[in-house]
């Protein structure tokens, strides 16, 4: 049952580089499923939890901190994915750590056993979650997080 009370909370998930490619790439790290394919099972989980949901995917590492600006003033809370920028974009980082809505980190994969450079987040920190390890269920838990923090 949708609890009506939370109806209009709005979450923006970014999926950074690369992961419109999703399908395509290591499935034993990243799961089988395509980006329309995740972004499908995000959208059925938001209108469950009666969440709002949008969901981008950049390239770029100046759309993806244009978009952290503009959905301070408009989402409740913020699901991210920077991918290979998560281990080394301060610049994310501080577009992050400026905006006054809760962001949550999430990875496909487990980051922390795969190659040295991936074991550091340099966003995890101004976060206030981090999902990993479990493809796409890695976003659900994020979902699921955010919607109980958001409505307390
Ligand atoms: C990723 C992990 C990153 O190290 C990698 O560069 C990605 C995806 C993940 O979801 O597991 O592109 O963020």
């Amino acid at each position: 049952m949708r609890d009506e009370k939370i109806k209009n909370i709005k979450i923006c998930v970014i999926h950074g580089p690369n992961l419109n490619m999703l399908g395509h790439r290591d499935k034993t790290q990243y799961g089988t499923l395509t980006l329309d394919k995740l972004n499908k099972k995000i959208r059925s989980n938001a209108e469950e939890l009666g969440l709002d949901i949008s969901i981008y995917q950049f390239n770029s590492e100046e759309k993806i901190i244009k978009m952290l600006h503009r959905q301070r003033k408009i989402s409740d809370g913020i699901i991210i994915n920077p991918a290979a920028f998560t281990h080394y974009s301060y610049a994310i980082r501080d577009a992050i750590e400026l905006i006054s809505i809760p962001v949550v980190e999430v990875h496909l994969s487990n980051i922390y056993e795969r190659e040295e450079f991936r074991r550091i987040s340099v966003t995890k920190d101004v976060c206030l979650e981090q999902f990993y390890g479990k493809k796409e269920e890695s976003y659900l838990e994020a979902l699921q997080f955010l919607h109980d923090h958001l409505k307390k």
